[in-house]
């Protein structure tokens, strides 16, 4: 079977010579459809990058990435948009929410973005967002939310668009240990269900026992 990401040579260099920073080495990967994959690192070693590289945010130096069998390298700026709302969803360290808008209308937006009336928008936000059990707080603005509810609201935006894979970013860095594995274990069981695939970069060792597979990172290079 394709598998859902294929990365091939991956590199990353920042800034020029004699200053030239390299943050990521000719990575290769590939993940599988349904897979949770964690890539551990310690600070500094390129997981930022690399996982903006793999959601499209960041162009690489080298090296080509394959989503569902093809190559996003040489995509257009508008194409590589289109990409990313409708094939990936994101979940940042600080959630990233919008402050003006509800719980709910952070999540219906994105799917309104997508394409979706209103209404329907609404009512598929209103549906993730009560399966993540937060149905007592859709109308509520993200400064009344607590971290894990927040977490959980900027899960619900990530999928909200059936994306085939799900990028996370230190997902568990500004919440508690407890509240931070239990919204990592919802996030892997609805990834299964829902046979998504979850890529998670982050130090937080507690992961490893919601992932199918741990992958090292080093300066720049898996190990
Ligand atoms: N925009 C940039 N310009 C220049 N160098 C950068 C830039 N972003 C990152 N770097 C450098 O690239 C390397 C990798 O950074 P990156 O943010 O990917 O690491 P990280 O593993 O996510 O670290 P952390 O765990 O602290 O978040 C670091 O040495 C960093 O200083
Ligand atoms: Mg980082």
């Amino acid at each position: 079977m394709t598998p859902i990401l294929r990365v091939k040579n991956l590199s990353k260099y920042y800034g020029t010579e004699p200053n030239s920073v390299t943050a990521v080495q000719k990575v290769s990967l590939e993940i599988a459809k349904a897979e949770v994959v964690l890539i551990m690192g310690p600070s500094g070693s390129g997981k930022t990058t690399l996982l903006s590289m793999l959601g499209a945010l960041l162009r690489p130096s080298e090296g080509e990435i394959f989503l569902k069998g093809r190559s996003i390298t040489e995509l257009s700026e508008t194409e590589l948009s289109t990409l990313r709302l409708h094939e990936l969803g994101f979940i940042f360290q600080n959630f990233h929410l919008l402050s003006a808008l509800t719980a709910l209308d952070n999540v219906a937006l994105v799917a309104k973005m997508a394409g979706l009336s209103h209404s329907e928008a609404r009512t598929k936000a209103e549906f993730m967002l009560s399966e993540l059990g937060l149905a007592g707080r859709l109308r509520f603005l993200p400064e009344k939310l607590s971290g894990g509810e927040k977490q959980r609201v900027a899960i619900a935006r990530a999928m909200i668009n059936n994306p085939s894979l799900i990028l996370a970013d230190e997902p568990t860095a500004n919440l508690d240990s407890k509240t931070g594995y239990g919204v990592m274990q919802l996030l892997s069981r609805m990834a299964k269900e829902e046979e998504r695939s979850v890529l998670i970069v982050s130090h937080d060792s507690r992961i490893r026992d919601i992932s199918d597979r741990v992958l090292w990172l080093e300066d720049g290079r898996l190990k």
